[in-house]
């Protein structure tokens, strides 16, 4: 990215009133040009308390409509209009509306990666960072848990007197980590500590030294006394953590593995959302009101 488009982006952002919020997982050209970068629990706070008439939103759509859910009267933007999650699009409202008549005494918790009329019809929302926590503080003694298997089932672990519904939703680029992964990784840097997100299945995570959400592996990384590390989530958490801690000797575990989807947006693509070439996004005024709901719970 040149300094000059940089300059433009930031000059505009001021100028607009608009908050550029951009997750780990984003280029580090994207990130170098928010106001904030963070996981998509933070995203989801700073989008909601803040005094910005626009937020453009660098991620997937689900992190958008989250921003807009939570600040209704704010424009909010997706730069990468088709940046979608496969693992949000796993999971229908029917499939919520399904598992509630199957389990009717209990809570269902949706994971914050899904569509905003999945949000409508559960009770509450989560993050990788907040799943545990919220799972275990809720009254119900049944949970429905969509759409994530693996973190579904983490979380079905740390919560041993809950009942968990699990639905087989998973994130294709957290999946593609194996067991032989971590193991190999592990064999040949056998002081490192391994670090890993908790969309990558249990065989992974049996392994782990620490398990957690994006922006806790980073700074589980930048606290830690160790030497060296291996990451088990997107290449963009890698990326970050070699840029702060060169110092330090951090390795993938296994091949890289990229979202393609996290990867969509581009510097150019944040300009055209504040010179307003782009389409606003807009949620279905309903859907929007109910899956307010749940992430007000979350947030709160
Ligand atoms: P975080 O909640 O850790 O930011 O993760 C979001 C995500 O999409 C991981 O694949
Ligand atoms: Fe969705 Fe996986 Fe990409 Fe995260 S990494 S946005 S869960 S596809």
């Amino acid at each position: 990215m040149t300094n000059e488009l940089k300059d433009e982006i930031r000059c505009l952002a001021k100028e607009k009133n608009a908050l550029i919020l951009a997750h780990y997982y984003q280029s580090l050209d994207v990130q170098a040009v928010a106001d904030k970068v963070g996981d998509s629990f933070a995203l989801a706070k700073y989008a909601k308390s803040n005094s910005a008439d626009i937020i453009v939103l660098c991620g997937v759509r689900f992190m958008a409509e989250s921003a807009k859910i939570l600040a209704p009267t704010k424009k909010v933007y997706l730069p990468a209009e088709n940046a979608g999650c496969p693992m949000a699009d796993m999971v229908t409202p029917e499939d919520v509306l399904m598992l509630r008549a199957e389990h009717p005494d209990a809570a269902v918790v949706c994971y914050v990666n899904s569509s905003a009329a999945v949000k409508a019809v559960s009770d509450i929302c989560c993050t990788s960072s907040s799943a545990v926590e919220l799972v275990r503080g809720l009254p119900e003694r049944e949970i429905i848990f969509v759409p994530d298997q693996n973190l579904g089932r983490f979380v079905a672990e740390k919560c041993p007197d809950k009942t968990v519904h699990l639905f087989d939703g998973y994130c294709p680029t957290h999946h593609k980590i194996r067991e032989s992964d971590i193991l190999e990784a592990k064999a040949l840097h056998p002081n490192a500590l391994a670090l890993v997100h908790p969309e990558c299945r249990t065989e992974v995570l049996n392994h782990a030294d620490y398990i957690g959400s994006t922006a806790g592996i980073i700074d589980y990384a930048l606290a830690s006394p160790a030497d060296e590390f291996l990451i088990g989530t997107e290449i963009g958490v890698l990326e970050i953590l070699q840029r702060d801690i060169p110092n330090k000797r951090v390795y993938s575990i296994g091949a890289t593995f990229t979202c393609p989807n996290m990867k969509k947006t581009r510097p150019e693509d944040i300009l055209a959302c504040l010179k307003g070439e782009r389409e606003e996004l807009i949620l279905d005024p309903e859907e929007q009101r109910l899956a307010r709901l749940a992430l007000e719970r979350m947030v709160a």
